[in-house]
């Protein structure tokens, strides 16, 4: 055995990586729950590719044969249910999990320099795996895949100058059709998997040269023993990768229970209407994107059309996704985590996630007006939270907040906006009145925002 190793080992650096990367690549000691989701990501990932390979076996990406290769999957071909609603289910779960993953970093702050390119490779993973999902949809042609497409695409020739054209060169054709269906299975199917794991490699790279951040923020390289060894940190193997299975034997009970007993989520990870087959003569009622698109469609609902065009909405939509590639640069704390930050960062962090539920919720319900301005409130909220970072976060302005003021100018109008809204026949004006004094407050809010009152950083990771 040693021979064997000493042999590749002069002709592939595997112990070198071994060791670079495993057993004396040392992590900070004090990983908690929220450091699960990066190692789970990878494992979904690698779920989705082998499904996936073992689906394009009996899949026929053709118009006509789409549907129905994809039932014989599900009636005939030996386990092929099981393939398929693992992959369907590991679409969703991928969500879950970035989701989550990406929530970490913004409650420790793991976006801040030095890791600021992880963080720019990990939106460009989230940007290439939207498209991934998208991508994947259309596959099974059913009603929702063709109309979920029709409406996406159709989106993009809003562009001004050049929409149309944009338009025409994504689906191949005039309408989604049998062209469309071949393009996005030559994407979802090659390009985009390699992008993704390309992109996770890298960002996984970046991880290794600067060293994972931690819940408490610490930057354990700082401190090192006289061999080098960093004071909190520990080797990855074993410590982690033990930490890591037992996350990832948890994860895959509740994968194979979905598998196996919900696979359609009631309707949230494979949609009703998916069970029949395209029909371009046929409009669906209510057409809504898969759940974890559904805060974006929201903020793109929200947005009413300007001269016609719904342009802005779009536009509003693609920077909901955009602005996380500026965090590192908007966040202007002393400290990383939120365990040392002040009430104000929590306050915002809190109303974010609500607006992100809420606009998720939004996403799949019809555009009522009702709704429609909900979600408006909760798109100004969504923003807020990007665009005042710079005065919120910022440690050299700290005073003590106005509680009273952010009640006074910011609820009260939004709940004034709600309640007229709500009414069988809304005072005339007054809904749009209230919504400008709301925006007017966000707009206005840097003028009196005080910074967060932080706690300084320990030196040492705590055993919190
Ligand atoms: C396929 C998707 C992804 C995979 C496989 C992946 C994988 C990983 C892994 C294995 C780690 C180290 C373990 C951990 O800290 O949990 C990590 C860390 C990190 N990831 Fe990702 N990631 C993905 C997507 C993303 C996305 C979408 C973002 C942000 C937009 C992101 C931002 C980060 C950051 C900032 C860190 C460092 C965290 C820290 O040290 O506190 N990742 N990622």
């Amino acid at each position: 055995m040693n021979k064997l190793l000493a042999w590749v080992d002069a002709r592939f650096p595997l112990t070198a990586h071994w060791t670079a990367h495993l057993s004396e690549y040392y992590a900070p000691k004090n990983f908690n729950f929220w450091y699960f989701f990066g190692s789970l990501a990878m494992l979904v990932l690698v779920i989705q590719v082998v499904s996936g390979i073992f689906l394009t076996m009996h899949y026929k990406p053709d118009a006509e044969l789409a549907f129905a290769s994809v039932e014989y999957i599900m009636r005939d071909v030996e386990w092929g249910w099981l393939i398929r609603y693992i992959h369907s289910t590991g679409a969703s779960a991928f969500f879950i999990v970035v989701y989550l993953h990406m929530f970490r970093g913004l409650m420790y702050g793991s976006y801040r320099g030095p890791r600021e390119l992880i963080w720019i490779f990990g939106v460009l993973i989230f940007l290439v795996l939207m498209g991934e999902a998208f991508f994947g949809y259309l596959l099974p042609w059913g009603q929702m895949s063709f109309w979920g497409a029709q409406v996406i695409v159709n989106l993009f020739a809003t562009v001004p100058f050049i929409g149309e054209e944009l338009s025409i060169l994504i689906r191949g054709d005039f309408v989604v059709s049998d062209a469309t269906l071949n393009r996005f299975f030559a994407f979802h199917v090659i390009a985009f998997p390699l992008v993704l794991i390309g992109l996770v490699t890298v960002h996984i790279l970046a991880l290794h040269e600067v060293g994972s951040n931690n819940p408490d923020g610490v930057e354990i390289k700082k401190l090192k023993d006289e061999k080098g060894v960093p004071l909190d940190g520990i080797p990855f193997h074993p410590y982690y990768s033990v930490k890591d299975i037992l996350g990832a034997v948890v994860f895959l009970i509740a994968f194979s229970a979905i598998v196996f007993f919900a696979p359609e989520m009631g309707g949230y990870f494979i949609e009703a209407n998916n069970f029949i087959p395209a029909d371009p003569l046929k409009t669906p009622e209510h057409i809504a994107p898969v759940w974890y698109f559904t805060p974006y469609y929201a903020v793109l609902r929200a947005v009413p059309p300007v001269l016609g065009s719904q342009f802005p909405g779009v536009a509003a939509m693609g920077l909901a996704v955009l602005i996380f590639f500026a965090l590192p640069w908007l966040d202007k704390a002393k400290v990383k985590s939120i365990r040392y930050r002040g009430a104000t960062y929590k306050w915002f962090l809190a109303a974010f996630v609500v607006s992100f539920i809420g606009l998720g919720w939004l996403g799949i319900l019809p555009a009522t007006p009702l709704y429609t301005w909900i979600a408006r409130v909760l798109s100004v909220v969504y923003f807020a939270f990007f665009l005042l970072m710079p005065w919120y976060t910022d440690s050299s302005r700290v005073g003590k907040p106005n509680a009273k003021w952010f009640i006074v100018a910011l609820v009260v109008p939004a709940i004034g906006v709600v309640l007229n809204a709500a009414q069988a026949k809304p005072l005339p004006y007054v809904t749009e009145l209230l919504f400008f004094v709301h925006l007017a407050c966000f707009v206005l809010m840097p003028m009196y925002l005080k910074g967060d009152q932080t706690k300084p950083e320990p030196q040492r990771v705590t055993d919190k």
